[in-house]
């Protein structure tokens, strides 16, 4: 696919207006629910089987949603009709179970990050390219109408010149909530020994490096700190893998733009960013819902002193006229808009918004990130991407 010649206009081949893409899911556990739930609204997914390496639970997921379930990844793989896989295993299968689906021939929409290595994520994009598939990752949400509604304001120099951005991933302490109760529709426990072993870098960074990335450019460089604040979130339970659960990193982008981004698991809940202008504040309370208000308070200049507008106006937020996600549980967010933005790529022949180097460079991201630990060094980036066109239904 030639990214650079990308065109917003949608290119329906005739003769496709009308095609899906057959898709198939690896990985039947609690996200699994969420993308079940939101597949019905986009017809061009035609979900045909799934796949879990728990019989247990490949058998349960598959009665529940009333879905064929394959027997082994070998014979989903196998299947001539599958054209998609789904990859929504635990961060740590992901790179094995995309080489295999990449080398059986399939296009690949993986849960994020694409890799737990750069190295591993690269060379499941460079296999991407020369098998002629693609390959894109998780979070999609800047497909959503709030991510859409902030870059057409920041594009609208809404607050002006932007210059700085702070971004907020905190969950709270998530260790001494009730997590043991937390179920998907079909009745998953919320995996909580994985997340907390995989940490809330890799786990929740890339929504916000996501946009920023798409509204900002590539990063040139981001400087990270990252500590272990509580290693015994388990009580009877060690974990197996050591990840910070505070992070704070700085970014720089070519255009020369700078944000900070602080996760943690430590901080009371706060997933809000703001956009800082010369002429005012764009701000998001919650990335996590598709439809969170958009809002702006304007820089005042009074006696020489600056002061932010005590007066906030709501940006119209922008409508995908899609019909809004009965999700249960915390998020509110259209998980299988990423894969259907890859379906819609491919039928239209055309690059997708969430290009195979687009996802490696947030991956690229994530990674320096949370494995920057206290050494706080500056870590130059290796990947770039062709720029990310916004929604057709978000250009005026
Ligand atoms: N839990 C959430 O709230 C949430 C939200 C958004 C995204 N995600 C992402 O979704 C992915 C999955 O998370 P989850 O919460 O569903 O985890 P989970 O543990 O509930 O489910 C993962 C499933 O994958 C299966 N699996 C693992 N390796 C496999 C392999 N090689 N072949 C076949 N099946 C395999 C496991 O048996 C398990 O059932 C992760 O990347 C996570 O970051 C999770």
């Amino acid at each position: 696919m030639n990214e650079a010649s990308y065109s917003i206009t949608t290119n329906v081949v005739p003769g496709h207006e009308n095609k899906k893409m057959n898709i198939a899911i690896v990985g039947c556990g609690f996200v699994a629910d969420y993308y079940l739930a939101t597949i019905p609204l986009h017809p061009q997914l035609n979900l045909v089987g799934v796949f879990d390496s728990d019989s247990q639970r490949n058998q349960k997921f598959s009665n529940y949603h009333s879905i064929m379930s394959y027997q082994s990844l070998e014979d989903l793989l196998a299947d001539k009709t599958v054209e998609m896989v789904l990859n929504l295993t635990n961060p740590r299968s992901h790179y094995d179970v995309s080489k295999a689906a990449l080398e059986a021939g399939k296009h690949v929409y993986s849960e994020k990050p694409l890799a737990m290595q750069l190295d591993q994520a690269a060379e499941l994009v460079e296999l991407a390219e020369k098998n002629a598939l693609l390959i894109a990752s998780a979070p999609c949400s800047l497909l959503g109408e709030t991510a859409q509604t902030l870059w057409k304001a920041i594009r609208d120099q809404a607050v002006g010149k932007v210059r700085v951005v702070y971004a907020e991933m905190d969950d709270g302490l998530v260790h001494l909530m009730p997590y043991k109760k937390w179920l998907s529709t079909s009745g998953t426990p919320w995996p909580y020994k994985d997340e907390f072993e995989i940490g809330c870098t890799l786990e929740h960074a890339g929504y916000y490096l996501a946009w920023l990335v798409a509204f900002f450019g590539p990063a040139l460089t981001v400087t990270s700190f990252a500590s272990i604040q509580i290693a015994d979130k388990l009580v009877d339970e060690p974990l197996n893998m050591d990840s910070p659960d505070f992070s704070v990193a700085c970014v720089q982008f070519a255009s020369g733009i700078v944000a900070r981004l602080t996760c943690s698991l430590i901080a009371p809940h706060d997933h809000s960013i703001k956009i800082v202008g010369d002429k005012g504040v764009l701000y998001v309370d919650d990335c996590w819902k598709y439809k969170s208000p958009v809002y702006s308070r304007k820089m005042l200049t009074i006696r020489r002193k600056t002061f932010l507008s005590p007066f906030r106006t709501r940006y119209p937020l922008l409508d995908s006229r899609r019909a809004k996600a009965k999700t249960k549980g915390a998020q509110n967010m259209d998980f299988a808009r990423g894969p259907a933005e890859l379906a819609d790529a491919i039928l239209e022949v055309r690059p997708c918004r969430l290009s195979s180097s687009y996802s490696l460079h947030v991956t690229e991201l994530v990674l320096a990130i949370h494995y920057a630990r206290e050494q706080g060094a500056m870590y130059k980036m290796t990947t770039t991407f062709d720029s990310i066109e916004p929604m057709a239904w978000a250009v005026a």
